[in-house]
C-alpha cells in the first residue's frame, strides 16, 4: 500500500505515520527526517539543505526528489510506504507520478490532515523531538514519561530550530502557496481522503485506520 500524508506543518503527520507504520507494516518515509539526517551528517546535500530548512523555506525540488526516489528503492519499501511531507509542490507531485508510473505502482490513498491553522502554532512551539529519531513529543499534548527526556533512549529532547514562531509562519505560508493546491490535484485523481486532524491523537489514528483499512 502506497500512501501520502498531506497537511500543514504541525498537523500530526509524523506522529500518525509512526503509528501507521507499525500497524500496517510499511515504512514511514519522511523527507524532513531524511533532510535532518543529511544536515547532521554534514553531507553536501545536508549543507545545501540547511539554509533553507533553518529559514523555514522549502528545499529545492531537485534535491528532495533525488533523496526520496533513492529511499523508495530500498528493500523495505517492497510492500509500500507512507510518504510523510512529500510531495510538497506541483513539481514534486509530477516527479513522483512519473517515478511510480515506471514501477506500475500508483498511489493508493492520500490522507489530508484537515486542521484550523490557528492550532498549529501551539502544537509546534510546544513540540520537542528526540535527537536520535525516536519521535516527537509535546509539552502538553504528548508529554514524555520523564520531563525533557525521550521515553525510548533517555536522551534530552530538543526544540527544532524551525519551531519558533517567525519560522513557523514562513512554513505555513509555504504550505498555503505550494502544498495546499495538491489537495485539489489528488482529489481529481480520486484518491483523497480527509481526516479531522484537530481531534485527539488516538481519534485521528482511528480515522486513518478506517480509511486505510478500506484500501487493503
Ligand atoms: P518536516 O519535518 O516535514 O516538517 P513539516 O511538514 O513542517 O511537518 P512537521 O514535522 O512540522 O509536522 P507534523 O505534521 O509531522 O506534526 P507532528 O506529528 O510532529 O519539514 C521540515 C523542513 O524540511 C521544511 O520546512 C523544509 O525546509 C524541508 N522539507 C521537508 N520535506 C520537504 C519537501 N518535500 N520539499 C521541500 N522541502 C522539504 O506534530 C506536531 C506536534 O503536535 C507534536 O508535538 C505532537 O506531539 C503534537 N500533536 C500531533 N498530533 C496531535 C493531536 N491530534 N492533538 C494534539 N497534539 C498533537
Amino acid at each position: 500500500m502506497r500512501v501520502i500524508f498531506l497537511g500543514p506543518p504541525g498537523a500530526g503527520k509524523g506522529t500518525q505515520a509512526k503509528r501507521t507504520q507499525e500497524r500496517f507494516r510499511i515504512p514511514q518515509l519522511s523527507t524532513g527526517d531524511l533532510l535532518r539526517a543529511a544536515v547532521k551528517a554534514g553531507s553536501p546535500l545536508g549543507q545545501k539543505a540547511r539554509t533553507f530548512m533553518d529559514a523555514g523555506q522549502l528545499v529545492p525540488d531537485d534535491l528532495v526528489v533525488a533523496l526520496i526516489v533513492e529511499r523508495m528503492k530500498q528493500p523495505d519499501c517492497g510492500n509500500g510506504f507512507i510518504l510523510d511531507g512529500f510531495p510538497r509542490t506541483a513539481g514534486q507531485a509530477q516527479a513522483l507520478e512519473a517515478e511510480l508510473k515506471k514501477a506500475g505502482a500508483p498511489i493508493d490513498m492520500v490522507i489530508n490532515f484537515a486542521i484550523d491553522p490557528e492550532r498549529l502554532i501551539e502544537r509546534l512551539t510546544g513540540r520537542r523531538i528526540c535527537p536520535n529519531g525516536h519521535g516527537e513529543y509535546h509539552i502538553r499534548f504528548q508529554p514524555p514519561k520523564v520531563e525533557g527526556k525521550c521515553d525510548v533512549c533517555g536522551e534530552a529532547l530538543v526544540h527544532r530550530p524551525d519551531d519558533h514562531e517567525d519560522r513557523i509562519r514562513t512554513r505555513m505560508e509555504a504550505y498555503t502557496r505550494d502544498t495546499e493546491p495538491l489537495i485539489g490535484f489528488y482529489r481529481s485523481r480520486g484518491v483523497l481522503q480527509s481526516v479531522d486532524a484537530e481531534s485527539e491523537i488516538g481519534a485521528v489514528t482511528k480515522a486513518i485506520d478506517a480509511a486505510l483499512g478500506a484500501v487493503r
